[in-house]
């Protein structure tokens, strides 16, 4: 089989590599020239544990390549996969579909034989329609069917999730395109994995219910932190004590400083404007967006109080910029309105994170980057970990303390447990945790 990938990002990219890895013949395309010229010299855009290997062999093994040429990538493929990104449109919070339609446009112009279009980018119900309409106008001798196939994949684990999906969901009403997807997915359907065909709006609603539930159930263990603060219960035994319910499940009940990343704001005010079209409004959603937005803004408060009440002229360090760990990915970052914040209420800070700086760079200023965890502290008068890497997960903390000015920790992540913070002498404050008195 022959599939080209049209986006070469998180998701294009991920996915062409583990169709590749599946025997697939894939071409990966991107418009961005120096993207495609480091993939070629086999140097990543992105960090993605186990990308660069996987990458690697089947390059080797002549199954998977890069162009910038979309017309010869298309013509002759079974399937065409659209991963270009559709992020907030300014201003409105619609998706912007803009990079959508324009590959389809380009698509259009280069079939060549049965072709299945598969829309893998998060879009909103009704852009396959769209789509379809596209390409029927600018090549009605088009032979083509327009599929949704959304990709849950999290970055940090991307190839796992990719390799061994929950399920995966297919919307079509068009046999022969089910077939060529049920071909492309069989070493899936090998491995018993769910496969859900389904019509086309119904795939493409389930991805922004899926992000959608997830972004309550996260922003609702949020507040339930915040209540605990008050009353002095500890959030990660509420976690423990609902999770336990088969109906609840314990994934996604980790409180922090807000749902960040590529994928949750954007898809959850997507949504709610969806919806208030629809007629249907998404009230709970819609709460979620504001909840989750005063939250990251909130964060900053904390460090406040750690320090007493004003961050004026002290040096903060941060640990982590990125929106989790294992992945350089910015986009929508908790870290993009902490620091601000702090910067804005007079501190200075020192950053590290142990793949984002070269994002990070792009989106923040005034700050002083830092070679590693250690020297961020350096005089510090207060730590925050905003991003739980898992080398902040055991930091020498004599060490530390040696190294700050005060010994104090605002764990946004829940890392450490906060009596062994007093017991090593740190003014603590986590998410939702009560802290025992000094002594
Ligand atoms: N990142 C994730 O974790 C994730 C997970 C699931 C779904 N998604 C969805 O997948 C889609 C892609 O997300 P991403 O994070 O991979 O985006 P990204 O920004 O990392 O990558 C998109 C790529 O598409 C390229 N592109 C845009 N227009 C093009 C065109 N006409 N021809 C060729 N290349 C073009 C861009 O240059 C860019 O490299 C989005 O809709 C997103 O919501 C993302």
């Amino acid at each position: 089989m022959r599939v080209t990938m049209i986006g070469t990002g998180y998701v294009g990219l991920v996915s062409g590599a583990c169709f590749s890895e599946f025997g697939v013949n894939v071409t990966c395309v991107d418009k961005d020239v120096s993207k495609i010229e480091k993939l070629k010299q086999g140097v990543m855009p992105i960090y993605e544990p186990g990308l660069e290997k996987l990458v690697e062999d089947n390059v080797k093994d002549g199954r998977l390549s890069f162009t910038t040429e979309l017309g010869p990538a298309v013509k002759g493929a079974d399937a065409v996969f659209i991963a270009v990104g559709t992020p907030s449109r300014r201003g409105d919070g619609y998706a912007d579909l803009s990079y959508v339609y324009a590959a389809a446009e380009e698509i259009a112009q280069a079939l060549d034989g049965y072709t299945v279009i598969v829309d893998k980018s998060t879009v909103p119900v009704g852009t396959g329609r769209e789509v379809e309409t596209i390409i029927r106008k600018t090549n009605p001798k088009a032979d083509f069917d327009v599929v949704s196939n959304p990709e849950f994949l999290r970055e940090g684990s991307a190839i796992n999730d990719f390799m061994r999906p929950d399920r995966v969901v297919i919307g079509t009403e068009s046999e022969r395109a089910r077939e060529v997807m049920r071909r492309l997915y069989r070493p899936l359907h090998l491995i018993e994995t769910p496969i859900l065909f389904t019509g086309r709006e119904t795939a493409e609603l389930t991805k922004y219910a899926a992000n959608a539930f997830l972004a309550v159930k996260i922003t609702f263990i949020n507040e339930i932190a915040d209540l605990c603060e008050k009353v002095g219960a500890d959030v990660h035994d509420v976690s423990k004590g609902i999770g336990l319910d088969g109906r609840i499940g314990k994934k996604f009940l980790h409180p922090g400083p807000g749902y960040g990343g590529s994928c949750f704001p954007k898809d959850t005010l997507a949504l709610v404007r969806t919806a208030k079209d629809a007629g249907a409004p998404a009230r709970i959603v819609e709460t979620v967006v504001d909840i989750n937005d005063k939250r990251k803004k909130r964060m900053a408060d904390k460090v406040v109080d750690v320090c007493g009440g004003s961050v004026k002229g002290k040096k903060i360090a941060i640990l982590g910029l990125t929106f989790k760990p294992n992945t350089d990915d910015m986009r929508d970052a908790p870290s993009l309105e902490i620091v601000p914040a702090l910067q804005a209420a007079g501190a200075n800070l020192s950053v590290f994170d142990p793949e984002g700086m070269e994002e990070a760079k792009k989106m923040l200023s005034g700050v002083e980057w830092c070679e590693n965890v250690y020297d961020t502290m350096k005089d510090a008068d207060a730590m925050v970990l905003v991003t739980e890497w898992n080398e902040f997960r055991s930091l020498d903390l004599p060490r530390v303390k040696k190294l700050m000015k005060t010994p104090a920790m605002v764990d946004l992540r829940n890392v450490y447990s906060p009596a062994e913070m007093v017991a090593s002498g740190f003014n603590y404050i986590g998410v939702g945790r009560p802290v025992p008195k000094k002594g």
